[in-house]
C-alpha cells in the first residue's frame, strides 16, 4: 500500500488518472490532489477535480496551488482540454465543495513531514507547487519516497517538437525539480502514446456504469483531436503514472541523467535525457527512470478493470 499525494491540471487526464488510482484502494491511500495552472487556471482546476468527487460523493481533500509558473507566462492548453480545462464535464452539475482555506504547498509539506510512512508524490502538471515546496522546505525529501510524473519526451515533444506541456508550461520549477535530489520517474509522451486507448476501445465505456459513463464523456472530449488526426487512439498521459505504479513490469526505461534545457530558442522546457552510456559519460548518481514504452493491451486491462471496479463501487 501506498501513500500517495496527487498534483494536477485537471484536465481530462489528471481526472482519469485520479478515477484510476481510486479504483484500487488496496494499493494507494490518496491522501490529497493539490492542484496548479496548466490546462487551465488552478482556480478551474480545482472546481473540476472537486465537480468529480462530488459527482461520486468522494471527500478527498484538494488544495488550491499556483496560479502562474515561476517566470514564464502561462500558456494553457484550452485547446485539447477547452477553456474550463474538463469541458466533457460541462452538463455535469458543478462543485459543492470547496478546496482548503490553505495554499497547496503548505497542505503538501504538512501532510509530507505528518505522514508515519514516505509519501509517493504522482505529478501531473507543470511542477511550480513541487519546486517552490522543495525548495522552502528541503526537508520534505527525507520523507518522498519517489516523484512519478508525467511529464518530458524522450525524443519527441508536444507543445513544442522536443518539449512536452508539463515541462513547457513552468521549464524553471521542473529545473529545480530535477536538479534536486528526489527519486524521478518520467512518464513520458512516448510511453503515454504506446499506451494509448483505442477509439472503440473508449466506446465501450458508454454501456458500463455510472463512473464508467462519466470517463466515456471524458474520453469523448478528450479524443477530439485524435479523431480529426485519423489516429486509433488517445495517450491518456496522466493516468500513466498509476499504470506504472500499479504495475511497473508493463512499461520498459532506462535510467539516464535528465537536464531541463531552459535557454534554447526552439526547446523551452526540453527533457534533455542523457543515454550516452558510459564510453561518454560517468555513472550519473541519481539517474532519473525514463519510461519509453507500455504494452498497451495490458495497459487496457488495467484501465478496464479500474473502471468496472469503480462502477460496482459506485452506483
Ligand atoms: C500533459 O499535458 C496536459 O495537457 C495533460 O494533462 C498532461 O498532463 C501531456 O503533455
Ligand atoms: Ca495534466
Amino acid at each position: 500500500m501506498r501513500t500517495i499525494l496527487m498534483d494536477g491540471d485537471p484536465g481530462h487526464d489528471d481526472t482519469v488518472a485520479f478515477l484510476l488510482a481510486l479504483a484500487f484502494p488496496e494499493r494507494f491511500r490518496i491522501a490529497g490532489f493539490t492542484t496548479v495552472a496548466g490546462n487551465s487556471t488552478a482556480k478551474n482546476c480545482t472546481g473540476n477535480i472537486l465537480k468529480v468527487m462530488d459527482y461520486l460523493g468522494v471527500s478527498i481533500p484538494v488544495a488550491a496551488g499556483y496560479e502562474s509558473p515561476l517566470v514564464r507566462e502561462l500558456d494553457t492548453a484550452a485547446k485539447y482540454h477547452g477553456e474550463t480545462g474538463l469541458d466533457g464535464l460541462l452538463s455535469y452539475p458543478p462543485a459543492v465543495s470547496r478546496p482548503l482555506a490553505k495554499h497547496a504547498i503548505e497542505f503538501l509539506k504538512e501532510t509530507i513531514l505528518s505522514s508515519k510512512e514516505k509519501i509517493t508524490l504522482v505529478t501531473m502538471g507543470p511542477l511550480t507547487n513541487i519546486a517552490v515546496l522543495l525548495k522552502t522546505w528541503p526537508q520534505v525529501l527525507e520523507k518522498i519516497e519517489e516523484i512519478v510524473m508525467m511529464g518530458g519526451s524522450f525524443a519527441s515533444g508536444n507543445s513544442l517538437a522536443k518539449s512536452e506541456f508539463n515541462m513547457y508550461a513552468d521549464p524553471e520549477a521542473a529545473k529545480i525539480v530535477f536538479d534536486s535530489d528526489a527519486k524521478i520517474t518520467m512518464a513520458t509522451i512516448e510511453a503515454c502514446f504506446s499506451g494509448g486507448l483505442l477509439l472503440t476501445e473508449q466506446e465501450t465505456l458508454k454501456d458500463g456504469g455510472k463512473v464508467s459513463r462519466l470517463v466515456y464523456d471524458i474520453l469523448k472530449y478528450y479524443s477530439r483531436y485524435a479523431v480529426k488526426n485519423g489516429w486509433d487512439r488517445t495517450a491518456v498521459f496522466d493516468m500513466t503514472t498509476i499504470l506504472y505504479l500499479l504495475s511497473p513490469e508493463i512499461f520498459s526505461w532506462r535510467d539516464m541523467k535528465v537536464d531541463i534545457e531552459l535557454s534554447g530558442a526552439h526547446t523551452r522546457g526540453m527533457t534533455v535525457c542523457d543515454d550516452r552510456g558510459p564510453t561518454y559519460l560517468a555513472e550519473p548518481e541519481n539517474p532519473r527512470r525514463v519510461l519509453l514504452g507500455a504494452e498497451r493491451e495490458e495497459v487496457a486491462k488495467l484501465f478496464f478493470a479500474g473502471m468496472h471496479a469503480l462502477d460496482q463501487r459506485f452506483e
